[in-house]
């Protein structure tokens, strides 16, 4: 039948690259028929013609199932458990740490990470990798432009240091942008880098299913070196850290065994 939940995700996944299947079936199921509904399509084959003629619809369609935002320290009680504790630790074995922004959507995690590592000077091997699914908020996150609204989450002394106002909006500083390397970047699909000592990954694991949350927590464990920290959502558990050689080392950071 060419109709179905099962017909449309395969020629999705044909014409996005995109492996619906990963996800929580019911929860996408219902933003993919409400975003049918609001678009007056009446069925998967008419709408997959649509997605591949029409570009706009297209991307307001990617836009409403990968749920894009984002925040500059977003929770951050956890943030200043991330400058005081962790990353000190991190410290005390290397000089210049590795880290990855997974998922960092429109660019507030990454550089929210930029500008806390300034401020405690610390080294980098290499640029911040951060990367995303969308090639649409990666763009966004290259250019670094935020409006006042987006900035309110950025501490005013950081903000007057690293962003210059533009208008009503704000501009990250070069100072800043060239600490960090946007890049797409599918986490279902593409090789991970090795050697992490930090990896965040938050509140991008909440939309797949119980077997694709353990397979990726475990190439992210397989990904960092020994003592490197996982840093996850406020919504998030590991719950097999253990067999993956993980511990908690604070509520919502799991470090690898040495
Ligand atoms: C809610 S945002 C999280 C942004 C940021 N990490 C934060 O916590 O504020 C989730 C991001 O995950 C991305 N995402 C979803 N599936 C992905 C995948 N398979 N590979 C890489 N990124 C993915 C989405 O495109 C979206 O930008």
């Amino acid at each position: 039948m060419p109709d179905n939940w099962e017909w449309f995700i395969k020629n999705f996944e044909l014409l996005s690259h995109i492996d619906l299947t990963a996800y929580k079936r019911p929860q996408m199921e219902r933003r993919i028929n409400s975003f049918m509904r609001s678009a007056s399509v009446p069925d998967y084959k008419e709408f997959i013609s649509l997605l591949k003629t029409d570009a706009n619809l297209y991307r307001k369609f990617l836009d409403h199932i990968t749920i894009n935002v984002s925040e500059f320290f977003r929770n951050a009680n956890h943030w200043e458990i991330l400058e005081k504790q962790v990353i000190p630790g991190l410290l005390k074995n290397r000089s210049e740490l590795k880290i990855w922004s997974a998922g960092c959507s429109t660019g507030e995690e990454p550089y929210s990470l930029a500008m806390m590592l300034k401020e405690n000077r610390v080294n980098l091997t290499d640029k911040i990798l951060a990367t995303d699914l969308d090639q649409e908020v990666l763009a966004k996150a290259a250019q670094g432009i935020y409006t006042a609204k987006a900035a309110q989450g950025i501490p005013p002394a950081y903000l007057a240091r690293y962003f210059t106002a533009q208008g009503e909006n704000y501009q990250a500083k070069d100072e800043l942008k060239n600490m960090i390397k946007f890049q797409r970047h599918d986490l279902l699909k593409d090789n991970f880098n090795k050697d992490f000592d930090l990896i965040l990954c938050r509140n991008v694991v909440i939309y797949f299913t119980e077997e694709t949350k353990s397979k990726l927590y475990r190439r992210f464990a397989d990904a960092m070196r020994p003592g490197g920290v996982l840093f996850i959502g406020s919504t998030e558990q590991i719950f097999q850290a253990r067999e993956l050689g993980l511990k908690s080392v604070a509520t919502f950071f799991y470090q690898k065994e040495s």
